[in-house]
């Protein structure tokens, strides 16, 4: 389910004009969910300023390419179809094979032509789309910490008037926590950093009186650059573990699309003996409740993203140690000056 902008997106944010923009980070960033691109299915997304079209041939593989013929410039993206294995252009109907090559002109041979392109990856439900300054290729990978057959059941997304290395730095930024989503939060271990990946193990649990005051969740963090956040939460007493996900894709100048995603597992570690697993949909009706419940978490995050402005210089104070981890950690996905 896609959301429409709330009221505060749709205004143009206040800027001084002296804050320097960043720039677009290199980095995996997801561009659709899996269940979007269907087989023989042809998708336009945005990374970077830029359209990328997505489409997904008839043996299920999915493949991301630069959106315009190398014929005479027709958008894929607009009337491109899918025949077999290959990328039909609406224009003259030139069909592109996998490995980007022209193979076939509806009449005639078929030109020296080759499509540009973009390296994908699916994981856990999601289409990742790698993004490298002057079009360099992947230097890491998306870890598969959570099992490939783990996918996401539940989905939202929205536009964000925001740099996507804002939308990331909100799960090191422990003091909005209490603040916006009346969350106490206490540091396990401190974020520790392994090139473009960043850990952190957090408790969390609602500071409100509540009929849940004393529900604790112990949860770990993984960041994989500034597009990719997963959170995995063991939940033992119903023998289950919650994983979600905030994946951000930079769309243009300080605009970025967040799309939060949740799934639920059965993990048969984590279940009190004695107790049967799980149901598949317990799992899905699970997973969209807490998916419900992250979202209204970010709604909050949104009002104050799409209003603020990045701050090179901020003032930090004590307890913000984890914040200026995190700015040193987020400058290896920059362009050295
Ligand atoms: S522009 Fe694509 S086949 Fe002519
Ligand atoms: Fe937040």
């Amino acid at each position: 389910m896609d959301a429409d902008l709330p009221e505060l997106c749709t205004r143009s944010r206040a800027t001084d004009g002296q804050t320097p923009d960043l720039p677009y980070p290199s980095g995996w960033f997801c561009l659709a969910h899996s269940r979007e691109l269907a087989r023989g299915s042809v998708l336009t997304r945005q990374l970077a300023g830029e359209d990328v079209v997505l489409y997904r041939t008839g043996d299920g593989q999915s493949y991301a390419v630069h959106p315009y013929c190398p014929h005479l410039g027709a958008h894929l993206g607009v009337g491109g179809t899918i025949e077999g294995q290959n990328l039909v252009c609406p224009f003259h109907r030139f069909a592109f094979a996998p490995d980007g090559s022209c193979v076939g002109t509806p009449k005639g041979p078929h030109p020296r032509a080759r499509l540009k392109h973009r390296t994908v990856r699916e994981r856990n439900g999601f289409v990742i789309v790698w993004y490298g300054h002057d079009d360099t290729p992947p230097a890491w990978e998306i870890p598969d910490t959570s099992p490939p057959e783990v996918t996401v059941t539940a989905t939202w997304a929205t536009d964000v008037h925001a740099h996507v290395q804002e939308l990331a730095e909100n799960g090191l930024d422990y003091r909005h926590l209490p603040a916006v989503h009346h969350v106490d939060v206490r540091q396990l271990v401190p974020p520790q950093a392994q090139g473009p990946y960043l850990r952190s193990h957090l408790r969390l649990g609602p500071n409100r009186p509540t009929a849940l005051k004393k529900i604790r969740y112990d949860v770990s963090f993984l960041l994989a650059g500034l597009g990719y956040v997963r959170a995995e939460i063991p939940v033992p007493p119903l023998g289950c573990i919650l994983h979600l996900w905030a994946v951000h894709a930079p769309t243009g100048p300080r605009l970025t699309r967040l799309l939060l995603g949740v799934a639920c597992t059965d993990i048969q570690r984590t279940r009190p003996a004695g107790r049967t697993p799980l149901l598949r949909p317990v799992h899905r009706a699970l997973a969209r409740a807490v998916l419900w419940t992250a979202v209204s978490k970010a709604k909050d995050d949104v009002r104050i993203w799409n209003a603020k402005r990045y701050e090179p210089r901020p003032r930090l104070a004590a307890g913000d140690e984890a914040i200026g981890f995190y700015r040193h950690w987020a400058r290896q996905f920059y362009p050295t000056p």
